[in-house]
């Protein structure tokens, strides 16, 4: 296994054997991270490796990966600890019909005690005995509200909990932790400086190609090229969503599933929702003359 702490070229090896890669300027920064325990806040639009890039890092590090997936109204009960409040009340009822439940001290202390705590992914990041640290993904960051990100903010600082029944956890074995945003609003100033950042660009051409190559295995070459020179060519219209790599790594599958090995006017015109996922934007590219936009992916190669 490749030592990711080494050097850039190292982790951009470690990638590669498991599938990811990643250019220059992402390696040197996620070879940071590593080196300086600090997280590593990734922004891009969709489909372009962000959440792939923790997942692939964890495997790589042969490291567990816990993931806290955010959304609107995500709270420290869903992403921290929660009370089995049923298994709490199954206890109690259990206790009354046997007639144990007299030292009252005593059944709160179980009652809130490690038997009836929830784990939820971020307690077990922090709490964890991994051999080798996990890797904590918190994805979407910019979907949870603003308290939300605050809390996590102080969580970053001192990876420590205080669960006020139990008493304070401190993390032994700090994880690698990788946070992602769609940048569908901003994040807060202070939980970036906390961070290593990365805007996540699409790649380059020649990168998608080998990518394509990389994740659809026997995919002819021609294709490959054709299809994300394509994509590449979609990216400078006006979307209302622009495809990332993982439209361009559908659709080729797609392309080949049915039996092509190259691009053709017909058989993008048949396989364009595989790439594009708004009506409007589907019209808009067949309007802009889609035979001509095939003929340019086809032309250069
Ligand atoms: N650099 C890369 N090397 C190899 N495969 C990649 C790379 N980037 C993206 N992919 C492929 O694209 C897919 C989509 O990537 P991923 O889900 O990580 O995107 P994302 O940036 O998290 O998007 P979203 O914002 O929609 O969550 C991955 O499953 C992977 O197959
Ligand atoms: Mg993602």
């Amino acid at each position: 296994m490749t030592d990711m702490r080494s050097s850039p070229d190292a982790v951009s090896r470690a990638l590669t054997e498991h599938s990811y890669l990643a250019d220059r300027g992402l390696a040197t920064v996620l070879y940071l991270a590593l080196r300086l325990g600090k997280p590593l806040l990734l922004e891009g639009e969709a489909g372009v490796g962000k959440t792939e890039l923790a997942k692939v890092t964890a495997e790589a590090l042969g490291a567990r990966l816990i993931r806290l997936q955010c959304y609107e109204g995500i709270d420290v009960a869903h992403a921290l600890y929660d009370w089995a409040y049923a298994k709490q009340m199954l206890y109690i009822r259990t206790l009354e019909a046997t007639g144990q439940a007299k030292g009252g001290g005593d059944v709160l202390h179980d009652l809130f005690g490690p038997q009836f705590l929830e784990r939820r992914p971020l307690l077990d990041a922090i709490d964890n005995d991994d051999l080798v640290p996990p890797v904590l993904l918190i994805d979407e960051i910019d979907r949870a509200d603003d308290e939300f990100e605050a809390f996590l903010l102080e969580l970053l600082s001192d990876f420590q909990v205080t669960i006020p029944e139990i008493g304070t956890i401190t993390c032994e074995a700090r994880p690698v932790v990788f946070l992602t945003s769609n940048r569908t609003r901003e994040l807060h100033e202070a939980l970036k400086r906390r961070c290593l950042y990365m805007w996540v660009p699409h790649p380059e051409l020649e990168r998608e190609i080998q990518i394509v190559r990389v994740r659809v295995p026997g995919v002819p070459e021609r294709l490959a090229a054709e299809a994300a020179r394509f994509v590449g060519r979609l990216r400078t219209m006006d979307l209302a969503k622009t495809p990332g790599i993982a439209e361009t790594i559908d659709w080729t599958q797609a392309l080949m599933a049915l039996g092509e090995e190259e691009l053709s006017a017909d058989m993008v015109d048949a396989t364009l929702g595989s790439v594009l996922k708004y009506h409007e934007d589907l019209e808009k590219v067949r309007d802009a003359d889609l035979a001509r936009l095939v003929e340019e992916a086809k032309a250069t190669l």
